[in-house]
């Protein structure tokens, strides 16, 4: 099958107003599918979409929604009624940072609502339909912090655990149907929101990612152009991807590590994030 025949006819993309999203959104449109893109906010969403439709003349639909409304799946169930989705991207995330003491605890359960009840009750009302056509994708972007416990992004990397072991699980469950389930394992990315984190706690890469203005051989974070690219050559291989060998390669040395060890590992590198202790959504 070509992709629009597998893929299309619409693709659903669940956080794209902006970066990695309005990318995975644009890789959909150049393969010849029309595109649904969801976020909060209409006018980020509205300039994305004259940008897919002036650069690949699809058809698109905007769909104003936020994953922390319980409600989420059903309201966009209704806003595509009548429509037939082929591929949903759940790019959507939150990440409370912070010690988790001093991350108010509706932060927590609202990085859960995103990040687990979300794509849960999306995969459960799209996964239904794409069996019995039998056809069709879901990816779930998931995290590097994923893969072990993460100290001052402790909830961000449970919830993202629960995204990549649900996408896991569905590639097994769908793959004799013919729809293709995987979880899309992104690390450190150049987005509009990674680089306003940067930019309030005056972080390396708050002012950019040009190699010229750091030392040889500092690890850059990727662009998210690149990221979204990467994910559509190796769509068919899951249930784990990730953006290029070499981070694959990492995830899997560190999960030849002892337990302990990766886990402090992983926490050393998300404590720099936080020196002062600071809750990133309260600061
Ligand atoms: N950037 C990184 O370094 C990095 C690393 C590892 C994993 N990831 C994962 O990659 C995904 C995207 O990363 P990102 O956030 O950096 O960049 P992004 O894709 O550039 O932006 C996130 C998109 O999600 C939308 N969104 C956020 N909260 C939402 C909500 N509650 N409901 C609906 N839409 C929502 C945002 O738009 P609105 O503000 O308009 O809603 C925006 O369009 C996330 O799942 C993240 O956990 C990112």
């Amino acid at each position: 099958m070509d992709f629009p025949t597998k893929y299309g006819p619409w693709a659903l993309v669940i956080g794209a107003s902006e970066g990695m999203g309005a990318a995975f959104a644009d890789e959909c449109a150049q393969r010849g599918l029309k595109v649904a893109i969801v976020a909060r906010r209409a006018d980020a969403l509205a300039e994305v979409a004259v940008g897919l439709r002036a650069r690949h003349g699809i058809e698109t639909r905007e769909i104003v929604g936020d994953a922390a409304d319980p409600d989420f799946s059903e309201k966009l169930e209704a806003a595509m009624a009548g429509l037939e989705i082929g591929l949903m991207i759940f790019n959507a995330g939150i990440q409370p940072g912070g010690p988790f003491l001093r991350i108010r605890l509706e932060d927590h359960l609202k990085c859960i609502q995103i990040q687990c009840v979300a794509p849960t009750k999306v995969c459960h009302w799209l996964g239904r339909q794409m069996a019995s056509r039998g056809r069709g994708g879901m990816v779930l972007v998931s995290s590097g912090a994923a893969q072990q416990g993460m100290a001052h992004w402790t909830g961000y990397a449970a919830a993202k655990a629960y995204e990549t072991i649900l996408a896991e699980g569905l590639w097994d469950e769908l793959r004799d149907s013919g729809v293709t389930v995987t979880s899309y394992i992104v690390s450190s990315t150049y987005t509009p929101n990674f680089q306003r984190v940067q930019e309030k706690h005056d972080l390396p890469f708050a002012k950019g990612v040009d190699p010229a203005d750091f030392p040889e051989g500092t690890p850059l974070p990727s662009l998210p152009e690149v990221v979204a690219a990467a994910l559509f050559p190796q769509l068919e291989d899951g249930p784990r991807l990730y953006p290029t060998p070499g981070d694959k390669a990492g995830a899997e040395a560190g999960a030849r590590l002892p337990r302990a060890e990766l886990v402090a590992a992983a926490g050393a590198a998300s404590k720099l994030y936080f020196p002062s202790g600071l809750n990133e959504l309260d600061a």
